[in-house]
């Protein structure tokens, strides 16, 4: 792949919230999973773990019992990283840098795929329809599908966001 290549892919990643309906076969499901555990993580602790949800009834389940996920009943799988973040300041940094990999990864396979974001209220809710044990924190609710939609490909580029050399300075 060329440098420009490897760019263009990047902004190719986009949230995808429209799902033919169909399975997502099993390798690729693993595909996704090499993907975030090839993340970089504080001391390499590698915190995370991942529960796979691909039987249609729970998947329907989970996403509606996300405020925000409800597009995802139509997934083809539903990927839930968690881990316990107890002692470990940098648990959500790394499970961060996991789910980027992992809906780059969706990307290059044609999956479309949402990172939902998870909190306390939505932790406490699935934990135990999914028999997650108290302790471990899920840190977010991803729907993976076949899409059916395909958002344009776009970087959000702001130079007022950069600051070159000194705090201030906006110049090139
Ligand atoms: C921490 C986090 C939480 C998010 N939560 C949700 C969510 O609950 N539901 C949803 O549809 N999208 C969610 N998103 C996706 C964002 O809306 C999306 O990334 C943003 O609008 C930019 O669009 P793009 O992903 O297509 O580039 C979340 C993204 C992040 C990083």
């Amino acid at each position: 792949m060329t440098e420009k290549e490897v760019l263009d892919f990047i902004f190719r990643r986009r949230s995808v919230r429209k799902f033919t309906g169909e399975p997502v076969p099993r390798e690729k499901l693993e595909a996704l999973l090499r993907a975030a555990m090839a993340a970089p993580s504080a001391r390499n602790r590698q915190p995370w773990e991942f529960l796979v949800i691909t039987e249609r009834e729970k998947i329907r389940e989970v996403c509606s019992a996300h405020p925000y996920a409800k597009f995802g009943v139509e997934a083809g799988a539903v990927i839930l990283p968690l881990g316990r973040p107890a002692g470990n300041f940098y648990f959500f940094q790394d499970m961060a840098a996991a789910v980027e990999n992992l809906l780059l990864a969706a990307a290059n396979l044609g999956l479309g795929a949402t990172w939902c974001g998870m909190d306390e209220n939505r932790n406490k809710i699935l934990r135990p329809l999914l028999g997650i044990p108290e302790d471990y924190w899920i840190f977010a609710l991803i729907p993976v599908g076949i899409p059916a939609e395909h958002p344009a490909p776009r970087t959000q580029y702001d130079p007022r966001k950069v600051h070159w050399e000194k705090f201030g300075n906006r110049g090139a």
